[in-house]
């Protein structure tokens, strides 16, 4: 693997503690950091290296799922040092450079640059144009960006972003992150798939009667308020991580698993799903809002009464949608989306129903659908739902369940597979610009329905699984949630 600098902007916040520390120390364990490396941790504070490894090391020992070892943590910080940059201050660029050199220089690193920006998206473009002017990207060797969500607020701003980040960097040392994709049943998706010819034949319009997708979620705005009143949930989950998990569904499956491929086949779903016209809005996208209510024998105050929230906000914190991919493979096929905050559980899943010809049968008439269940987070796993014969009940046929589970402690966090291919200079489980784009391009009506005030607001009890017209919106072709 090649030496490298991981120079993190907003090496004091608090993604850079929960996620990106405990990943490289894991990596760092597993002998997936290059033999050499240097983390250059920026921030605003005026922080000495000590300092900021204790920092790192505090987060670690909070954050990691695997047990701090003592000997592998000094030699890890050994590479951690600390620069105070004011990311607006264009000179403080110059002496930034200088120091990357003479980390290269002590260490002996190729000048491979890793540059990760996880920080307010408004500073986005200040630090690209900074790293342009500074030398600091006409490096002998890779460079690369690292770029959190939000790319952009919607369709236009998200499009000028681009543009800027492209004077600098090219599509293929971009790597946007959606921490979806590096969930590990994420992946998973195509290789069992891939790997199974029973669910390969089944995997199309023939056999699948409609695909849901969901992801629930127990909490609410939490100290986020500021920033979910503005995005709401169709910014903060739909355009990004609920479309990925659709495209990593829905794409044909290419004979090669690469990131060339993989993406090739994720645009095409994109360019299939139907759009939906301001009118279809109301039809086909349900939004809401909780209220009070009860989760886990607790009082929960609704989103409006909520700190930093006005009374009068219309924010949307569900959303559930009805889509079409009109392709050879999908056309026909409805696919269901939903997700909350402040719902009756955390769960992300994906559940497969498959078309249930027999039940014309009246003896078949109660006959449960064969379902492929891929849990992705908090549980990990996958379940087939079968129907087989009970003796202990009269013969009756019943559903039973095929099942695998994971052992969450087992597997690595999203950000350690992410870093890891970032790495390895590998783009397949980043969002490529033309997902990002075409994603926009499909929420944009939605957004300026929700603008005008033009679509209901539905309220949901908090602790239920969303307002009654989701259930109605999949009921309306004789299906339900599952
Ligand atoms: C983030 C959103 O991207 O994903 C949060 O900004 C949300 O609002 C989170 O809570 C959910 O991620 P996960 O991994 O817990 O499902």
């Amino acid at each position: 693997m090649d030496s490298m600098s991981f120079i993190l902007f907003g090496s004091t916040g608090d993604l850079a503690k929960r996620k990106i520390y405990p990943a490289l120390y894991n990596l760092f364990l597993d002998h997936s950091m290059p033999e050499s490396f240097s983390v250059i941790g920026l921030g605003r504070r005026n922080w000495s290296n000590e300092e900021f490894q204790r920092n790192v090391e505090d987060a670690i020992q909070t954050f990691s799922r695997t047990p701090v070892d003592e000997d592998a943590m000094d030699l890890f910080l050994q590479s951690f040092r600390y620069h105070s940059l004011d990311v607006t201050d264009s000179q403080g660029y110059e002496q930034l450079y200088q120091f990357v050199r003479q980390r290269e220089a002590e260490l002996n690193l190729s000048e491979n640059r890793m540059f990760y920006l996880s920080v307010s998206p408004k500073l986005f473009d200040v630090i690209n144009s900074n790293l342009k002017q500074s030398g600091l990207i006409d490096t002998a060797g890779w460079k690369r960006l690292i770029i959190e969500k939000p790319f952009g607020h919607d369709l236009e701003t998200a499009r000028e972003l681009n543009k800027k980040i492209s004077t600098v960097f090219d599509e293929k040392e971009i790597y946007r992150i959606d921490h979806y994709l590096g969930k590990p049943m994420v992946q998973n998706i195509e290789a069992l798939e891939h790997s199974n010819p029973v669910l390969q034949a089944l995997w199309n319009k023939e056999y699948i009667a409609n695909m849901q997708i969901t992801a629930s979620e127990i909490v609410g705005v939490e100290e986020r308020a500021g920033y979910y009143d503005k995005v709401g949930a169709i910014r903060d989950m739909v355009q990004n991580h609920i479309l990925q998990l659709l495209m990593m569904t829905a794409m044909h499956l290419p004979y090669e698993i690469n990131a060339e491929n993989v993406r090739r086949e994720k645009k095409k779903v994109m360019e299939s799903l139907r759009p939906l016209t301001k009118d279809d809005v109301n039809q086909d996208v349900v939004r809401g809002q909780y209220g009070p209510g009860i989760i886990n024998d607790e009082h929960i105050q609704g989103y409006t009464d909520e700190e930093g929230i006005e009374s009068s906000s219309r924010n949307d914190t569900f959303i559930a949608a009805r889509l079409r991919i009109d392709n050879d493979f999908w056309k026909g096929v409805p696919f269901y989306i939903r997700t909350g905050k402040r719902m009756e559980e955390k769960s992300t899943r994906i559940v497969i129903e498959f078309k249930s010809p027999h039940r014309q049968r009246a003896e078949y008439e109660e006959l449960a659908p064969n379902l492929l269940i891929i849990e992705i987070s908090p549980n990990k796993g996958v379940t087939l739902q079968l129907n087989s014969k009970n003796s202990l009940n009269n013969g009756k046929l019943e559903p039973v369940h095929i099942n695998f589970s994971r052992d969450q402690k087992d597997l690595p966090e999203a950000y350690e597979l992410l870093i890891a291919d970032a790495i390895r200079g590998d783009q397949t489980y980043f969002a490529h610009w033309d997902e990002v784009e075409l994603s926009w391009k499909w929420v944009q009506p939605i957004l300026e329905v929700f603008e005008e005030d033009n679509a209901p607001l539905h309220l949901y009890e908090s602790g239920s699984m969303g307002p009654k017209a989701s259930d109605q919106l999949i009921n309306e072709q004789g299906f339900h949630w599952w």
